[in-house]
């Protein structure tokens, strides 16, 4: 399996660039079902999870090839309804298929989603959106069989912001006969993205990225080129890196608001952040600061961002306290920091974290954000980590290794 092999102790210094948002890009592969002409998705990233839904799409019988950085997709030719483990299993966005599915061709057969191990992560609300829209929903062993005579328009309230359930609705709805409002919904700029798409599309949805969705069914959706939102993760992830290494980095095209939960938390002196114009400009002496992070549904703290927090709560000065309100399995990681010397205590949900003089070790990636901290531990380590099983890592970064290289970092891949 391949591995990546880490030197610690260098800063971080230059330009890098973010890719488009792995969570705005899979949802809008999924949202690509619901017309039958052409789809140009711009500066796709190249990473597994995008392989993953693609897979998704031609069982379907949908093409989906790219052309450069650009990812083509027709599925005018879509004649199947139903989609194996093997294929949903791979990925948690496999779920959003069937929304897209259902708003086309009223039929959809899958197995339950996979995803990163970090909770239990049921469907349960998607199922409630799906039946609230008309659809008939029948719960099985391995997943679920669905079909409706058409979508109609409903007023729908989560009972939990849930992201992939607000992107199901939207996916669903779109098509749908008369109006549906989606009150409690996710309000994350990657829901905003699906939202531009599908009204670049011929569609008519409003209120995205507030607590109200409002969609107008319409009777078809044309064809699109679309470029989305850069990805607020990759970004964070370089961010925390930077102030956990010290240097100097810079992205651009960035708009500084959608992470603003994390870059408040970098207010010591040590630790500077300059935004303006779509630049964004860290620069760390080194972090010694603690802090308190809660993660929230947007705009409050990414889950996302949690374990790469984790690494800069072991830098600091103090002890730091994450706690993690979103899936009840996240902090499976630091278990593997503990092999490279992290200190910190876990009671249930939160995470107490200490100053830690931290050791190359050989250590796994679990998941895919939890892997990310790993390489944040290597960077900042006396000595080599080895870090296995870095497939979790590529599915939702794109080069990272290459792009940290190219930032100063001692690091690279062993096949
Ligand atoms: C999306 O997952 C993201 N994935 C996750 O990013 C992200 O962590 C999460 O939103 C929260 O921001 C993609 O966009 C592909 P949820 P999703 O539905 O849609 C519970 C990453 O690292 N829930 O908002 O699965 C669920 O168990 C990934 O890029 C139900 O109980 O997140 C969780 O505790 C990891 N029933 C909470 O809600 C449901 O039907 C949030 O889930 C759905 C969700």
């Amino acid at each position: 399996m391949a591995k990546y092999i880490i030197e610690g102790g260098n800063k971080l210094e230059g330009e890098v660039k973010i890719e488009s948002a792995k969570n705005a890009v899979l949802p809008i592969i999924a949202a690509s079902l619901l017309t039958s002409d052409d789809v140009l998705i711009k500066n796709c990233p190249k990473i597994e999870d995008v392989f993953n839904m693609i897979n998704v799409l031609r069982n379907l019988g949908a093409k989906c090839e790219f052309v450069e950085d650009n990812l083509f997709i027709n599925s005018k030719n879509v004649f199947k309804y139903s989609a194996s483990k093997k294929l949903t299993e791979k990925l948690r966005s496999s779920v959003l298929a069937i929304g897209a599915l259902l708003s086309r061709k009223k039929k959809a057969k899958f197995s339950f989603p996979g995803g990163c191990k970090i909770g239990k992560r049921p469907i349960d609300i998607h199922i409630s959106v799906f039946r609230s829209l008309g659809v008939t929903v029948n719960e099985k062993e391995s997943g679920i069989d669905c079909f409706c005579k058409e979508i109609v328009g409903a007023d729908i309230q989560l009972p939990f912001p849930s992201v992939g359930a607000t992107e199901n609705a939207i996916l669903c709805a779109s098509l749908g006969k008369g109006k549906t409002t989606i009150l409690n919904c996710a309000r994350e700029p990657e829901i905003v993205d699906l939202a531009n798409f599908i009204n670049k599309m011929g569609g008519k949805i409003s209120g995205a990225g507030s607590g109200k969705i409002t969609i107008e069914g319409v009777s078809v959706l044309h064809g699109v080129e679309y470029k989305p939102i850069p990805d607020r993760i990759e970004c964070g992830t370089f961010l925390i890196a930077t102030a956990i290494c010290g240097g100097e980095i810079e992205i651009r095209g960035f708009n500084a608001k959608n992470i603003s939960s994390l870059v408040s938390k970098f207010s010591n002196n040590a630790c500077k952040v300059y935004s303006s114009n779509g630049i964004i400009i860290l620069n760390s002496r080194g972090y010694s600061d603690n802090f308190l992070v809660e993660t929230g549904p947007y705009p409050l703290f990414p889950t996302d961002l949690q374990p790469q927090m984790a690494v800069l709560g072991l830098k600091g000065r103090g002890c730091s306290v994450i706690k993690e309100n979103i899936f009840d399995n996240r902090f499976l990681y630091l278990s593997e920091l503990k092999k490279m010397g992290a200190k910190y205590r876990l009671d249930k949900n939160i995470a107490y974290l200490y100053p830690s003089n931290l050791k190359g070790a050989k250590v796994r990636a679990l998941d895919l954000r939890g892997g990310a901290s790993l390489v944040l531990a290597g960077l900042l380590a006396e000595g080599i980590t080895e870090i296995d099983d870095i497939y979790h890592i590529k599915r939702g970064y794109l080069d990272l290794d290459k792009k940290l290289t190219l930032l100063g970092a001692k690091i690279r891949e062993e096949k």
